[in-house]
């Protein structure tokens, strides 16, 4: 294998839904990651021509199970678009074969099952980051600096779409068995992480739903509310729902100014995002220009800590497994405090 081989990092698809797409390409305009492999659990034909027509590379494996892609020696780490419910199995089933994870949110269906993953990744040296691309537009990092010197006493989030018809019926989204959080798990995932963006990942005390949840039949969140409290004067609301116009907003207020941001999940544009500051009176817009889209930045942030591990001997980055349990912790206490009555939950000692 020659040297500039060992700098690429070989990634394995799990699955070849829609989402894969998306991926698929950052991986292709990422310098040092590459996809070597996929799985599917239903047509080999089928995932031939979805590798032809997605600009996979040619000696792209293609396996009819994911076990057979996990024991493939040649597959560094693995991506894993699969339903909620399944995150568990495959992905401590990943980490035991030594493979790097990157998964999709909601990590788990709640943090009891989410620890199982950090302590198999933990245990076998394997990196994790979750999916979320925002965190790795270059924006996000010019945000932080913005609300570290603030002071922010209050952050409002929301992140809302307005799902058709069949989506409201048929999408993983909203089946019990599959991705059972709902809104919350999905939209309200990204809104808890704005919140905790802006409060230096600093978990709140207390957490309780607002009035006016909407469950379908099957008891899933389609919109839902959120007050978190950290007890010092400061707090934050998240808003997530599949029942309202396309809204993708932070507004994060400090003593010292405000940051406010009205596309956080996906920019308007690839090649640049903006946000705006106010502080003593003077409205300033901001505006990152983004040589690449966010999900590639995620990719190639990806690779470089697999590439840490697996070139250099590094330990993984701890930061991406704690900020997701994080995450998970909270919309495991907004469910509760939904299905209690919109009881208080406190987070003291979880
Ligand atoms: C790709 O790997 C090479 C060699 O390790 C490194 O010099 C380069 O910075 C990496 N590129 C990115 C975008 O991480
Ligand atoms: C977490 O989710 C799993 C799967 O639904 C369930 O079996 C388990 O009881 C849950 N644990 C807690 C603490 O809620
Ligand atoms: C969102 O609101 C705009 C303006 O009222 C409307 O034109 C658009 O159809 C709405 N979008 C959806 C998905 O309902």
């Amino acid at each position: 294998m020659s040297d500039s081989d060992n700098n690429q990092i070989r990634i394995g698809l799990l699955s070849c839904i829609n989402i894969v797409r998306k991926l698929s390409r950052a991986i292709n305009l990422s310098p040092n990651a590459t996809i070597s492999a996929i799985a599917t659990t239903s047509s080999i034909e089928e995932a031939k021509s979805f590798t032809a027509s997605n600009n996979f590379p040619i000696n792209t494996k293609i396996y009819g199970s994911y076990e057979s892609l996990l024991q493939d020696p040649d597959v560094d780490a693995v991506y894993l678009p699969i339903p909620a419910s399944l995150h568990v199995e495959w992905a401590v089933r990943a980490a035991r074969q030594g493979k790097h994870i990157l998964l999709d949110k909601p990590v788990a269906l709640n943090v009891s099952e989410f620890d199982q993953i950090v302590e198999a990744c933990e245990f076998y040296g394997v990196q994790f980051m979750d999916g979320t691309q925002w965190m790795h537009n270059p924006r996000t990092a010019k945000i932080i600096d913005f609300v570290k010197d603030f002071e922010i006493r209050t952050v409002n989030s929301c992140f809302s779409f307005a799902a058709s018809e069949s989506f409201l019926k048929n999408d993983i989204r909203v089946k019990p068995g599959l991705d059972g959080l709902g809104a919350l798990g999905d939209a309200g995932w990204y809104t808890i992480q704005a919140v905790l963006v802006a409060n230096n990942f600093k978990l709140p005390k207390t957490v309780t739903a607002l009035p006016g949840s909407v469950l379908n039949d099957a008891g899933i969140v389609l919109s839902c509310g959120a007050l978190f409290d950290w007890e010092e004067g400061i707090t934050a609301t998240i808003y997530c729902s599949f029942l309202a116009n396309l809204t993708m907003e932070i507004t994060a207020i400090g003593k010292k100014g405000t940051v406010n941001v009205r596309d956080f999940v996906i920019p308007y544009r690839e090649t640049d995002a903006a946000f705006i500051t106010s502080t003593r009176g003077c409205l300033s817009e901001h505006k990152v220009m983004t040589e690449l889209p966010q999900e590639t930045c995620m990719v190639i942030e990806f690779a470089r800590l697999v590439g840490e591990i697996k070139n250099r001997g590094a330990k993984p980055d701890g930061f991406w497994l704690s900020f997701s349990r994080k995450v998970q912790l909270l919309v495991d206490a907004v469910k509760e405090s939904i299905d209690n009555n919109l009881e208080p939950v406190l987070l003291s000692g979880r």
